[in-house]
């Protein structure tokens, strides 16, 4: 067997794409190991959407080049691959950078890695493919998508057309394409009966999915999940990640009617300020978000919300800030993500003035003190209450098991171990600002009843 070490930086898609590149180099003998130390091939999987983000890649370089060295004194051979959005948007750069790299695989093209790897093995030259052929990527790739656990991603749409003015992903990742409904289904169909109890349906712009069925049809997001829900065994739905300017009534819809389709909404905002929506190219006001999260909540009472914002955009007032605060406050949030403006190269607002750094730090601890308590209350809130839980792998503690609830907090459940793979009733006992500990229902005392009855 040959040694294969892939590192995954970045968002979730990463993490569907290195999987995919393990199922395609599984046939060619590659088989997934742990550490970089003594493998055959690396694959760096990266991300470019923020500067820090892009600059870990050359570290890690930095370190894998030792370990090439190391191997090629040994008389063995290691080859070095970049792949995901860093190969992307530098490609040739990459090599000239580090010239330990063999090769350099953009996003659609990493369906060409075997052939890649043979032209690299002949050769010494670095090998480059960074070209768009999404429709491609998807034909080729194979069938099986080996699944490692209970929950698994499927990408059903790449790349973006909004050209939000900070962001790198449609010049990375290229225009929206959406996969066929019936691969899709099929992909799904396979996951399930490898064990995978809960998929989470993946695009940059995931529902602006759009795509033509066998049977005529125009196919959204909407009618994607009702159709994969009718799948059995397959218990969990959810996607991700989605703009609120492509959340219409029909999707929204399926909230209400969809049990499967888990009570939890991804949804960026990135700025609760007006002006600053609209020099992003948002497409949308705040309170345009107010409503369609006054709707989403009309339609299922127990969702909660999550999102991304940047602080610090090019042009950002206090006043701008304090209308993002307000925004925070009077819509709830149970969890987000919150990032300082990062210039991306290529990008409209790469070439604004930018804040100074101090004014991006403060706004930063302001707002993620605020999306920490909302946090830690949700989370509080959740204490007493039961809900099913996928159990995905070991906790820290013996016999305990680490699942995920509705909400995808972690729980902690001791006992459990032997349910890894399988959904069960957990009650939650205590809430932590970053998981929760529960017990299970069934091994639960059975007085209450009897409490009640006297
Ligand atoms: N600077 C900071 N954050 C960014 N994001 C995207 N581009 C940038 C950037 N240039 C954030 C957005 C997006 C998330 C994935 O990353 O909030 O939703
Ligand atoms: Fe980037 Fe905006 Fe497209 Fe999201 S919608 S991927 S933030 S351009």
């Amino acid at each position: 067997m040959r040694k294969l070490f892939i590192k995954t930086y970045g968002c979730q898609m990463n993490v569907y794409d290195s999987g995919r590149m393990a199922d395609l180099l599984a046939p060619l003998g590659y088989g997934m190991v742990a550490s970089p130390e003594d493998a055959d091939m690396v694959i760096l999987n990266t991300c470019h959407i923020r500067e820090k983000a892009a600059e870990k890649v050359y570290s890690e370089l930095g370190r894998l080049r030792a370990l090439k060295d190391a191997k090629a004194a040994a008389g063995g051979k290691m080859l070095i691959a970049v792949a995901g959005c860093v190969a992307q948007a530098e490609g040739a750069q990459i090599v000239a950078r580090q010239p330990a790299v063999d090769m350099v695989v953009g996003p659609q093209s990493y369906h060409r890695l075997p052939e890649m790897i043979a032209r690299v093995t002949r050769g010494s030259e670095a090998v480059l493919e960074t070209e768009f052929p999404v429709e491609e990527k998807f034909d080729l790739l194979p069938e099986e998508n080996i699944s490692r656990g209970a929950s698994a991603f499927l990408t059903v749409q790449e790349g973006c057309d909004k050209f939000c003015t900070f962001c790198v992903v449609p010049y990375t990742r290229g225009a929206e394409f959406s996969r066929p409904p019936e691969d899709i289904e099929k992909e799904a169909r396979r996951l399930v009966q490898s064990g995978v109890r809960e998929v989470t349906l993946l695009g940059q712009n995931v529902n602006a999915y759009r795509a033509d069925g066998r049977d005529g049809k125009v196919w959204g997001l909407a009618q994607l999940i009702r159709r994969l829900a009718e799948i059995r065994g397959l218990d969990r739905l959810r996607y991700t990640t989605s703009h609120p300017r492509d959340m219409d009534d029909e999707l929204i819809a399926v909230h209400g009617e969809i049990e499967k389709l888990m009570p939890y909404l991804h949804l960026p905002v990135q700025s609760g300020s007006d002006r600053v929506l609209a020099a992003m190219n948002r497409q949308h006001s705040r309170e345009d978000y107010f409503q369609l999260v006054e709707r989403i909540r009309a339609t299922r009472k127990d969702i909660a919300l999550s999102s991304d914002f940047i602080v610090g955009f090019p042009g950002e007032t206090d006043k701008d800030f304090e209308d993002t605060m307000d925004l925070v406050r009077r819509v709830v949030f149970a969890g987000a993500y919150s990032f300082k403006y990062s210039p991306r190269p290529g990008t409209p607002a790469s070439t604004e003035r930018q804040l100074p750094e101090d004014i991006k730090n403060e706004r930063l601890q302001a707002l993620q003190a605020i999306l920490f308590e909302q946090q830690s209350a949700f989370n509080k809130s959740c204490e007493g209450k039961a809900f099913s839980i996928l159990f995905e792998k070991p906790g820290r503690k013996e016999a305990q098991a680490v699942g995920r609830s509705p909400y995808l907090q972690p729980v902690h459940v001791d006992g459990a171990l032997p349910l890894i793979g399988k959904l069960r009733e957990v009650r939650i006992a205590a809430a932590l600002p970053n998981s929760l500990k529960g017990v299970l229902v069934e091994a639960e005392p059975r007085v209450r009843a009897e409490e009640l009855a006297r």
